[in-house]
């Protein structure tokens, strides 16, 4: 698969309120899903849209933290820089901090909480990353649309709108954390205020490409799933959904080194290299068997 020259951005700030007391001492993306570490997962999610230029943006106290994960992102055959959000003023802030790091490219942005696992995902991710006007999202049905941005349609399926968090959702068609933009997106975040909680609102932002009828929502197909891991039940649910497909098939899912190597970012002398840091443990194991079943795949 081809990579492009879109930059992505992780926002991984936020104090976790809903998780402590866990995140008092770590930042919730970093805790464990399952058996990585939950950026690894979003990570991966950029990564097969073809992604290697990466600004991660996380509150200050976790910089360290992410560093001594990612480093500057070598060992996955892609760049990592970062960026401190001292206030988690709202999700559209990401543009304004990552103003340098996006320069005159195309941008995707990911919510370090969300999860996304599917087989026609990198399909539907592959073919967004490559648009180059506009903004593309994805709205996937859920039970619970109140907790989120909501796309309403007209009886055309066109959409007519998208609310913040409505008490009475027309639909249940839920934007998820996940979002393609060009580079206009940096001058619209500029002029967003912040809303009644106090945020500059990703909706906001989604709503000036709506008006200029250059968003594209993209509703995802049912076999794909997203889920937000930013409280107990989901970060739980979103474990044992991988415990269970990885103990019954081979591949794991959310392996960045994986990822890199099957794009070719990595060739398999570098991802041996790299297996000194996991001696004997399954991750090594995965990895080294990657190799050595090379292209059966
Ligand atoms: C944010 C967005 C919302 C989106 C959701 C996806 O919600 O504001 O539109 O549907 O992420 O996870 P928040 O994390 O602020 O609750």
């Amino acid at each position: 698969m081809e990579d492009n020259c879109r930059k992505g951005i992780i926002l991984a700030g936020g104090k976790g309120t809903r998780l402590s007391p866990v995140t008092f001492g770590v930042s919730k993306q970093l805790l464990p899903l399952y058996n990585k570490p939950a950026i690894y997962y979003p990570l991966s999610t950029l990564m097969l849209s073809g992604i290697r230029n990466f600004l991660i943006i996380v509150n200050p106290k976790d910089l360290n933290n992410f560093k001594s994960l990612l480093g500057n992102g070598e060992q996955f055959g892609i760049e990592i820089s970062y960026a401190e959000q001292s206030s988690p003023d709202g999700i559209a802030q990401a543009f304004t901090i990552g103003e340098k790091f996006i320069g005159d490219s195309n941008v995707a942005l990911i919510l370090g909480d969300n999860f996304f696992y599917g087989n026609s995902l990198s399909k539907d991710l592959l073919k967004a990353s490559k648009k180059n006007k506009g903004a593309t999202i994805f709205a996937c049905e859920v039970k619970d649309p109140e907790r989120y941005g909501v796309v309403d349609f007209d009886k055309d399926l066109k959409v007519k709108s998208i609310i913040e968090k409505p008490k009475n959702p027309l639909t249940n068609f839920a934007v998820t954390g996940l979002y393609f933009y060009d580079n206009n997106v940096i001058e619209y975040s500029k002029k967003l205020k912040p809303s009644k909680r106090g945020e500059l609102e990703i909706t906001d932002l989604n709503m000036i490409y709506l008006k200029k009828g250059e968003l594209e929502v993209n509703l995802f197909a049912r076999a794909i799933i997203w889920l937000d891991t930013g409280t107990f039940d989901s970060l739980y649910e979103a474990g044992a959904l991988v415990k269970s497909i990885e103990n019954k098939q081979i591949f794991k899912i959310g392996c960045p080194e994986e990822i890199s190597w099957r794009m070719g970012w990595i060739n398999s002398d570098q991802l041996n290299s790299l297996l000194i840091k996991y001696k004997n443990n399954e991750y090594g194991n995965y990895l080294k068997n990657l190799i050595q079943s090379k292209n059966m795949f």
